[in-house]
């Protein structure tokens, strides 16, 4: 390493990747061998606590107390740099981040080299990061000069990363030392909205690393929010895909492990294996189960949204597909493709009809406000209704309104998941924000009027009434994640798109 060679060695978090920090070359070399943008900077690790003041312009009051009370620790402070320190270390920031870890082979390395040694994870830029010499073999072979074997790493996630030179301290990355762990010494910390927030196209990232595709296996990986029950009823209903989950998890299709539900420890020390075992299996997709966000958990679940490029389904909702279409856009055959699929269907025109059931509330206020003549023997006369509710546009949305919470609130009351809402007003009645995923039915205004007239019986002219006092078919579109064209060409296809990309 004095001479400038690469050479991976231990941590308590993960491997690294080090090389002389003062040395700009070897520097250079490390960015190469794991084909890492070279603004993305590394951090320099030392072997004993007097070693950090030469890297930094000033060591502040905040940043001694958690030197006093953490190092050595998975814990990486970043605070304006020294001249030492050249900008291929730093990315051309005016900062640097200094971390002296606790794994004694580590320390031994770096002692040995006599230099403060810049390292990265000793991955591929992008991969999950290695956390024995095996997969540091894998990625590194060839590239490097030599690995120190350690065995596996304690933590199994990067360090948490601090920065002090702002006014405020802020979390650019959480690790096993905690939010609340810092925040007991010295106040007040923040925790970065990038660790869990995708930053926006225009947004510069705090810390470069995090605008990166991070700890990414080969493959797709959505994160599922919900409880065990949720999570195990949907995943085991899916095709051609694996589950990473927690132990104990019961699940009939493939699946990898990584730690136990209520143990956020041993899911840190098994998430980036886990994530290279998928690949071991040959998973292409892989519903993975999130951890709570709570303590070390944080640090899961960042490594997590990052390994599953921000795609997280949640389950807590109630249900886990809105569907919606056009009239006569053919949403009744979707239904029974999604059925036939292992999904239960809720269609709110069911509940509407069971709504307004003789003797009904619902009826009784239907009544109070479009006239008591429309009940009639205790059932309600839909025709009377229809015409004066579709009389004009404030009495439709009045109906709407007394009609639509009432009808969510039934499918709610009946929703198990997986199951699908079938609503023509899904967007109208705000029950799209209550669906995991939303599809959407559409069919060409011409073949949809020809399927209203034949299937209802009515005229040219009641068909394109009814048709024009639907959302236009943009709005329907756009705010749907995927559009089903059913103008004759397979639908079984589109569906199997729609499930690959978006479930
Ligand atoms: O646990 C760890 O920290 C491991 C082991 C090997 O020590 N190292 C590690 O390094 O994870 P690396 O390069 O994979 O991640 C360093 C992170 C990157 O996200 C980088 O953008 C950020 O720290 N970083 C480094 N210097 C920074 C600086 N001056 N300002 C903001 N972020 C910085
Ligand atoms: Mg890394």
């Amino acid at each position: 390493m004095r001479g400038g060679g690469l050479v991976a060695f231990p941590t308590e978090t993960v491997y690294g990747l080090g090389a002389n920090a003062l040395d700009k070359a070897a520097v250079k070399s490390i960015y190469a061998a794991k084909g890492r943008p070279s603004d993305n900077p590394l951090i320099v690790h030392i072997a004993k606590k007097e070693d950090f003041a030469p890297l930094v312009r000033e060591i502040t009051p905040k940043a001694q107390a958690l030197i006093d009370a953490f190092f050595p620790a998975p814990l990486t402070i970043i605070l304006p740099k020294s001249d030492l320190i050249g900008s291929v270390v730093s990315g051309g920031l005016g900062t640097v981040a200094v971390r002296m870890p606790q794994n004694e082979t580590a320390r031994a390395v770096i002692a040995a080299a006599g230099v403060p040694i810049a390292a990265p994870s000793a991955n591929t830029s992008g991969k999950p990061s290695p956390t024995n010499a095996q997969y540091v073999y894998e990625d590194m072979n060839g590239r490097i000069d030599a690995i120190v074997d350690g065995g596996e790493c304690e933590f199994g996630v990067e360090s948490t990363v601090i920065t002090l030179a702002g006014e405020t301290p802020v979390i650019l990355r959480p690790g096993a030392v905690t939010q609340e762990m810092l925040e007991a010494v010295i106040g007040r910390v923040e925790l970065s909205p990038a660790v869990l927030n995708e930053l926006a196209e225009n947004e510069t990232a705090a810390s470069p690393g995090m605008k990166y595709k991070h700890y990414a296996p080969k493959a797709r990986i959505i994160l599922v929010e919900g409880s065990r029950d949720n999570y195990e009823r949907f995943v085991n209903m899916q095709r051609d895909c694996a589950a990473l989950c927690f132990e104990g998890d019961n699940i009939t299709i493939p699946k990898v492990t990584y730690g136990a539900e209520d143990n956020a420890l041993s899911q840190s020390h098994e998430i980036f294996s886990a994530l290279r075992r998928l690949d071991e299996i040959g998973a292409k997709k892989a519903y993975a189960r999130a951890p709570e966000k709570s303590g070390v958990g944080m640090a899961v679940y960042n490594r997590l949204i990052r390994a599953a490029a921000f795609c997280v389904l949640n389950l807590t909702k109630p249900f886990t597909i809105g569907l919606t279409g056009l009239t006569g856009a053919g949403k009744g055959y979707v239904c029974e493709r999604l059925e036939a699929r292992g999904y239960r269907i809720l269609s709110t025109d069911l509940y509407a009809r069971r709504a307004v059931e003789k003797n009904s509330p619902l009826l009784g206020i239907l009544a109070g406000e479009f006239g008591q003549d429309i009940i009639e023997n205790g059932e309600l006369n839909r025709a009377l209704l229809a015409g004066r509710a579709f009389a004009d546009s404030a009495k439709t949305a009045r109906l709407n309104e007394i009609m639509h919470p009432e009808i969510i609130k039934m499918c709610r009351a009946d929703a198990s998941c997986p199951c699908v809402l079938d609503a023509s007003q899904l967007f109208e009645s705000g029950a799209d924000a209550l669906c995991s995923r939303l599809l959407c039915v559409s069919a060409p205004e011409e073949l949809r009027l020809k399927r209203i007239i034949e299937r209802d019986g009515i005229t040219e002219q009641q068909a394109r009434q009814r048709m024009g006092a639907q959302l236009s078919e943009e709005t329907l579109e756009s705010g749907a994640d995927y559009v089903i064209i059913n103008d004759g060409r397979d639908i079984n296809s589109q569906l199997d798109e729609f499930i690959n990309n978006y479930l």
